[in-house]
Formats: C-alpha cells, structure tokens, sequence
C-alpha cells in the first residue's frame, strides 16, 4: 500500500521509537507478559513494513535497554530470543525490500546465538539503501556517550566538533558515518520519559508520547505520527519564519 502523507524530507527523516506499553497489553488480557512482547514483535514488524511504504530514512526501534537486564531472566530470554527470530526470519524480507538492518548497543554481553543473527543479518543487508532499520539492544544512550568520549584523544579524534563526535557513537558501523540525528521520536505507552535512549541524536527532536500500548500500534499511529510532526515548525533555537520575516 502506497502512502499519501506528504512529508517534509521524503527518503531522510529519522523516527525513533521506545515501544512501551507490551506489558500492561498483556496484563489487561489476562495473559503472561512473554505474550506482550510476542504481540509487541508483531507491531515491530507492522512499523518496518509502513516505514517502508511511508518512505522513511531511517527508523530506530528501542528493543531492549541496558537497564533491561534487571528484569526476571524468562522474560530477558524471551525478548533476546524474539530479536534472534525477527533477525533470522525478517532478514530476507528486509533485502527483499532494501532495508538494512544495524543492530547499536554493547555486544559483548549478548548470547551466541543472537551475535550470530545480527551479523548475518547486518552483512546480507549491507548494500540496502531504502531504509535503515536501527535495532537498540543493551542500549544505553549515556553508556554510548561516555564510551564515546573514551575514544577522544591519543590515538583517536582529538578535539572532535559535533559531527566528528557523532560518528563515534555507533563504532560498530565506523564506515556508516555519523548517526543522523533524530527527526522524531515516538514513545508508546502513555509514560512520558526518555530512558536513557538516543540522547546525543534526539536534541532537536520532537517528541510525541502516545497512549496506544505498542503491541496495539499500527500504520495509521505511524502516519498521525508523522502528520503531527510535519504540523510542527522547527526552529533549532532560532526565530520562528514569522517572527523573522
Ligand atoms: C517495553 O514494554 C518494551 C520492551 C522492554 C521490549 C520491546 C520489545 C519488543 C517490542 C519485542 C521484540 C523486539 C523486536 C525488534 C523483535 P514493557 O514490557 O516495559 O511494558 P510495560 O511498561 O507495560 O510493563
């Protein structure tokens, strides 16, 4: 299904996205909160398919947070084993429909099995260019920032500007260049923070806290979404066209 949004920079916006809500959707059913993040998995795939279609740039999912460790070891199982079976099972598609696929966030606490899918995935969409699809796993924007600044100095950038800064954040994907800013970030749920996600990218960002639990979240949230946002003027701490004119 084509779009017929119009949106202001077809092809470049970067939305992000903190997908919360999978829990409390499963409770109000009755069911485990394993049964949420299943349905949540099934959201996720309804978003890439209508970012595709929409034409965005980029779009950054918050999959699972450093600070999601804490939680009970099931349900930290299954969410690590949804992100295996959505790499492995999805990653034909996104070639299929150019998308790649770029997993950010620490790796060397993931298990095997899913270092193994995330790189598969990321080397056979490499050379897709209609989106990227940016996974955060054992993400935390404060622990990007700091390792960061660890690699400022001898031996690494010295007296870095803004852009230089920006392409140390993701030092998986050194030859991606800097991580675009973010555009628009969506948090689902109804909480209304930031924890801890894309906290360098998301300083001009425009934010928009929905009430929809994101195993609930569809095309048409993704495109009231994006009419919001194309509403809004955006002036990155300069004057409005009004009251320069
Ligand atoms: C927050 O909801 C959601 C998460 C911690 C995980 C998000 C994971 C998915 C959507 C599924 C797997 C992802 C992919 C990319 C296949 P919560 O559990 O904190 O909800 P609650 O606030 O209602 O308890």
């Amino acid at each position: 299904m084509q779009s017929t949004l119009t949106l202001p920079e077809p092809g470049r916006l970067h939305v992000a996205i903190i997908m919360d809500g999978n829990g409390r959707w499963a409770a109000s059913r009755g069911r485990p909160r394993t049964a949420g993040h299943r349905a949540g998995a099934r959201a996720v795939r309804r978003a890439v398919e209508a970012a595709v279609e929409i034409g965005l740039g980029t779009m950054t999912l918050y999959a699972f947070s450093s600070d999601n460790w804490k939680r009970p070891a099931c349900e930290v199982a299954t969410l690590l084993g949804l992100l295996r079976d959505y790499l492995s099972e999805q990653s034909g598609s996104c070639l299929e429909h150019g998308v790649r696929l770029r997993v950010v966030g620490r790796r060397d606490r993931l298990p095997a099995d899913l270092l193994r899918a995330i790189e598969a995935a990321e080397r056979l969409t490499e050379g897709c260019g209609r989106l990227t699809l940016r996974l955060a796993v054992d993400y935390s924007a404060r622990d990007a920032i700091v390792a960061a600044a660890s690699r400022v100095g001898p031996g690494g950038a010295s007296s870095p500007d803004r852009e230089s800064f920006a392409r140390l954040l993701d030092p998986a994907h050194p030859e991606g260049g800097a991580v675009p800013d973010v555009d628009l970030l969506i948090r689902t749920g109804g909480e209304r923070r930031l924890s801890d996600f894309l906290l360098w990218e998301c300083a001009y960002a425009e934010i928009l806290f929905l009430p929809v639990m994101w195993p609930d979240f569809t095309r048409a949230h993704l495109e009231a979404a994006l009419s919001d946002f194309a509403s809004r003027e955006r002036r990155f701490g300069a004057l409005s066209r009004a009251a320069s004119a």
